[in-house]
């Protein structure tokens, strides 16, 4: 295997696929290769962010489908395109055991936050930030980390610190904590599992 072929799933803006097309055009990202971009919403602008780097697109709707079907048909569209590392960047859907069990260490999440603080069912978004800020600390940050049947419970990958700011809302420190953290952990992360793929890949076929 030359490379290992990334899916990353998607809700909403996408600046954090962004980091991670930006990372592959300058050679932060050479282990893994961006191979699909799937959303569950059709209106996402990531799907744009997308296709105007020539990624191969998919929509799959959990309000259309349902939870089990979702689920099937993510699994099915995965496997289809033989990808071998899932990253969740920016996707407001929580997976079940079902689905997270096919991809053990496959997974990849960013939360912004440093994990084990303000994470968990109900911490996304803007809202992981509104509760950093309303607990009062003074530092927060950014975590990838595998995906398992805790929502934000799997093995930490990486983790960046980030200063909070007198005068902060959740916009702005949302804005620092990406700028400092997300978009650059999240694609060190990705090599980093990627190579150990690759490697692990490598190791296996050598030894037959
Ligand atoms: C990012 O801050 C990401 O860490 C967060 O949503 C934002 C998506 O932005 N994810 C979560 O809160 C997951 N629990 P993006 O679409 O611009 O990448």
């Amino acid at each position: 295997m030359n490379r290992a072929k990334i899916a990353v799933l998607v809700s909403g803006g996408g600046t954090n696929l962004q980091a991670l097309i930006d990372a592959q055009q300058s050679g932060i990202i050479t282990s893994g290769e961006i191979s699909l971009v799937i959303s569950n919403n059709a209106d996402a602008y990531a799907l744009t962010r997308a296709e105007k780097a020539g990624v191969k697109t998919a929509v799959i709707s959990k309000k259309e489908l349902g939870k089990e079907k979702f689920e099937e048909k993510l699994i099915e569209t995965l496997d289809g395109e033989k990808i071998d590392i899932i990253v969740l960047a920016g996707f407001m859907v929580i997976l079940s055991e079902n689905f997270t069990s096919h991809y053990p260490k496959r997974i990849i999440n960013v939360h912004p936050s440093l994990i084990p603080s303000f994470c968990g069912e109900g911490f996304y978004g803007l809202h992981v930030h509104e509760a950093a800020l309303s607990y009062g600390v003074k530092v927060t940050g950014a975590t990838v980390h595998f995906v398992n049947e805790i929502p934000d419970g799997g093995e930490i990958i990486m983790q960046k610190a980030v200063e909070i700011e007198e005068g902060d809302t959740p916009e702005i420190l949302q804005k620092r904590v990406m700028q400092q953290a997300e978009w650059i952990i999240l694609p060190a992360a990705v090599e980093k599992v990627s190579k150990q793929i690759i490697m692990k890949e490598e190791d296996t076929n050598g030894s037959l």
